[in-house]
């Protein structure tokens, strides 16, 4: 799916339909450059189950927050991993973040998943990749590895 958001609340809408798909064990994939929209993008889906993000240093690299499914009616734990601070492209190839990321009892999501080695992508996963248009514009597209729409 493609979009085009020429606001930060539209970002925050269409992560918000994506989270309304989401179940546990489902983790979501951010890729792009710096300022593209990832953060923006994981508080529009975190305010899907009850969370406001706050913000936080940017050396921390794990965020745990405990939410609401109201579809489901039932708690929810995301994990909101970024690896902005962490080695280069692909670098990533266990260690800690593999518990977070195998975990099938949360949603993860994380930015800079470029960061993540091949064998540290979990199977079940959503791509979000976020382009710069130009100062307003994001375009946004979503790829879900589960319905084989690439
Ligand atoms: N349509 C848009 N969607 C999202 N953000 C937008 C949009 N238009 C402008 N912006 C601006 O772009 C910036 C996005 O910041 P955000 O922190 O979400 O990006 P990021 O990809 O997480 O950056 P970083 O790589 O530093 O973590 C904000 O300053 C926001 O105001
Ligand atoms: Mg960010």
């Amino acid at each position: 799916m493609k979009f085009v958001s020429n606001t930060v609340e539209q970002t925050e809408q269409i992560a918000g339909k994506l989270a309304e798909n989401l179940s546990l064990g489902d983790t979501v994939l951010l890729y792009g450059s710096l300022g593209s929209g990832k953060t923006t993008f994981v508080k529009g889906l975190c305010r899907k189950f009850l969370i406001e993000m706050v913000k936080s240093p940017s050396y921390v690299i794990l965020k745990i927050y405990h939410g609401k499914n109201l579809t489901k009616n039932d708690k929810c734990v995301i994990y909101h991993i970024d690896l902005y601070r962490l080695e280069q492209m692909g670098q990533i190839n266990g260690g800690e973040i593999a518990e977070y990321i195998f975990d099938e009892n949360a949603i993860k999501i994380v930015e800079w998943a470029d960061r993540l080695s091949e064998k540290m992508l979990p199977e079940k996963n959503i791509k979000v990749k976020l382009e710069i248009i130009d100062d307003k514009n994001r375009k946004i597209t979503i790829i879900n590895q589960t319905e084989e729409d690439i």
